[in-house]
């Protein structure tokens, strides 16, 4: 992947300040569609954001999550790995840009190379997996930008509106992700 060009990004811990954002983000429906969230509108409360961050601060739930932010400072979204299997060595990824603003300028691409690196080298993973749902296009191509395969269909792995969607299951090995 051409990575020359792409806007830098900082992933950093998580604070409890970050709740409002993420929370703001949930309001937004384009945002969450293919998130893996609750069909109710809010997905989560305030206050249900709130305890969410604190536990991925304290890292009770098993997930390794990191905000993004921009040059600037701006938080636009959070990257993460979680289902990490130390014996096999794999984690599934997952992001979101949670400032619309934010999207389609490379700033997905810049935080996920970052997080591929930080699973690579840091939590000594081989393969780096994921789900999409597979109407999400938008994410699909950019999966397929950073060199993700697909490994197979999920067939009606997800429940969103009452109607169950099919999932892609993609990954990326250590040795492909450094050979680029
Ligand atoms: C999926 C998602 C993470 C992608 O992030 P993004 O920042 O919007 O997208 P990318 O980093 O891939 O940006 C690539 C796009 O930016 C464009 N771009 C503009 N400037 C660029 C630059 N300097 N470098 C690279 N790409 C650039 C590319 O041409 C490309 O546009 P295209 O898709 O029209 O070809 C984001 O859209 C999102 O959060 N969506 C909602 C949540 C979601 O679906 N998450 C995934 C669940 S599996």
């Amino acid at each position: 992947m051409e990575t020359a060009l792409l806007p830098k990004v900082q992933l950093r811990e998580l604070t409890p300040n970050d709740a409002e954002d993420r929370f703001i983000w949930s309001l937004d429906k384009e945002v969450t569609k293919h998130l893996n969230m609750p069909d109710k509108y809010p997905p989560f409360s305030r206050d249900e954001t709130q305890k969410w961050i604190e536990m991925c601060i304290a890292k009770s739930n098993g997930y390794e999550q990191k905000a993004i932010m921009t040059e600037d400072g701006v938080h636009i979204g959070w990257v993460d790995l979680k289902n990490i299997d130390r014996l096999n060595r794999h984690a599934e990824l997952g992001i979101a840009i949670g400032d619309k603003r934010y999207w389609g300028k490379g700033y997905g691409l810049s935080a996920m190379k970052q997080m591929l690196i930080w699973g690579f080298k840091e939590l000594e993973l081989n393969k780096i997996w994921l789900r999409v749902e597979s109407d999400n296009q938008k994410a699909i191509k950019s999966y397929k930008k950073i060199g993700y395969i697909e490994e197979g269909i999920l067939r009606e792995d997800r429940l969103r509106n009452g109607e169950f969607v099919d999932r892609l299951r993609m990954s990326i090995l250590k040795s492909e992700f450094f050979s680029k």
